[in-house]
């Protein structure tokens, strides 16, 4: 039965994060802070048929939630065609996309219409100037509209995600906090992480998640913690008001012993944790002719061997600076965050 395949510290394939597409109309400093990037080559992205066959497979052996990730998503063009193509497949009962929020206001209500159920939309800021000069956008307007709509769509449990850095937003916390309520959604804020990409990493921006507690309880007073189910990143709380936020505190308290994630880059390479150097490359043999017995046979062989727990692994790291240098980063792009999907 697909809900026995297991890895070596028992935890279950469940969640396939897919990455359509490599690019990005945002450059985050702690995602994309360099001047240029090596792209994946164009024939190497997968089809919308070939992902979602490949999706067939991952379901058939227990997979049951997919997000769409990027690069930026929404770059894809007609993404709200593989948004179908995923949801008539009965097994996956929670379809989301994990957005920049830029182009939202535009395709919002054709992805909802398409079967997408869930979006979250990366807000760090609400100061334009400081997009501006954080992520090189001047797009926060459209942003905010994004928010809006997706609201508006119906899409279920809006969740924005900040990236807290230290002398960038940290003052903004609450500012968030307000901002998601009045727009009736949950803000999860995130620890910034050394991963691929995140070049310019130094422990002295990260805020960790105790430092946002205190710092929110001395504005909101008692915060209380509320129960999770273990698999998901982000902790959550609740204010005193009902108010509900999440911390996804990747650096400081990693929750590698209860992933049941895996991810699958723009051209096919199946990576099993966010700190994997390497990968399975799938489109091979997507392209020469594997049966869906034989990629089924192929993902349930690796995924028993399973061992990783790379943000675990980061901790013990004594002083701990960037995971890769630039040099590194170019050599295999597949080592970009924006590559592997956040
Ligand atoms: P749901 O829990 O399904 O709503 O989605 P999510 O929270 O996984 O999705 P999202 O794309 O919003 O990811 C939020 C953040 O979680 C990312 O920015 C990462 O910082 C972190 N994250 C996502 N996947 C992983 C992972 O495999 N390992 C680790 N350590 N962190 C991850
Ligand atoms: N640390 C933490 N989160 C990151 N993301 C991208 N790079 C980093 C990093 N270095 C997040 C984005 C987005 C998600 C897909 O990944 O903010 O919310
Ligand atoms: Fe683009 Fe997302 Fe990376 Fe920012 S975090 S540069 S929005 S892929």
């Amino acid at each position: 039965m697909s809900d026995l395949l297991r890895d070596t510290f028992g935890r279950p394939l469940a969640s396939l994060r897919i990455s359509v597409t490599d690019r990005c109309n945002m450059r985050c400093r702690y995602c994309m802070p360099e001047d240029d990037y090596v792209w994946l080559p164009r024939e190497s992205i997968l089809t919308f048929e070939e992902i979602a066959r490949l999706v067939g497979v991952f379901a058939g052996l227990g997979v049951h939630k997919v997000r769409l990730t990027g690069g930026e998503p929404l770059l894809r063009h007609d993404l709200p065609t593989l948004v179908e193509m995923i949801a008539r497949n009965a097994r996956i009962g929670d379809l989301a996309l994990t957005t920049n929020g830029v182009l939202l206001a535009k395709h919002a209500a054709a992805l909802r219409a398409a079967g997408l159920q869930r979006a979250t939309v990366s807000l760090d800021t609400l100061r334009p100037e400081r997009m501006l000069a954080f992520a090189k956008s001047a797009r926060h307007a459209d942003v905010l509209e994004g928010i809006v709509a997706a609201q508006r769509a119906g899409f279920a449990r809006l969740k924005l995600n900040a990236v807290v850095i230290r002398g960038f937003n940290d003052d903004e916390l609450a500012d968030l906090i307000e901002f998601a309520r009045v727009h009736d959604a949950e803000v999860r804020f995130i620890e910034y992480m050394d991963v691929g990409g995140a070049t310019r990493w130094s422990m002295e921006q990260v805020v960790p998640q105790r430092e946002m507690l205190e710092v929110l309880a001395r504005r909101y007073g008692a915060i209380e913690p509320i129960a999770a189910d273990g698999r998901a990143p982000a902790e959550r709380f609740r204010l005193a008001d009902g108010t509900t936020f999440g911390i996804i505190a990747s650096t400081t308290a990693p929750f590698c012993r209860a992933c049941d994630r895996s991810r699958l880059t723009a051209d096919g390479t199946w990576l099993l944790c966010l700190y994997a150097r390497s990968g399975v490359d799938l489109r091979e043999r997507l392209r020469t002719g594997a049966t869906d017995a034989e990629l089924a046979a192929l993902l349930r062989e690796t995924w028993q061997h399973r061992a990783d727990r790379g943000a675990e692994e980061r901790l013990a790291v004594r002083d701990r600076g960037a995971l890769y240098a630039i040099a590194a980063l170019r050599a295999d792009p597949h080592r970009e965050m924006h590559t592997r999907g956040g």
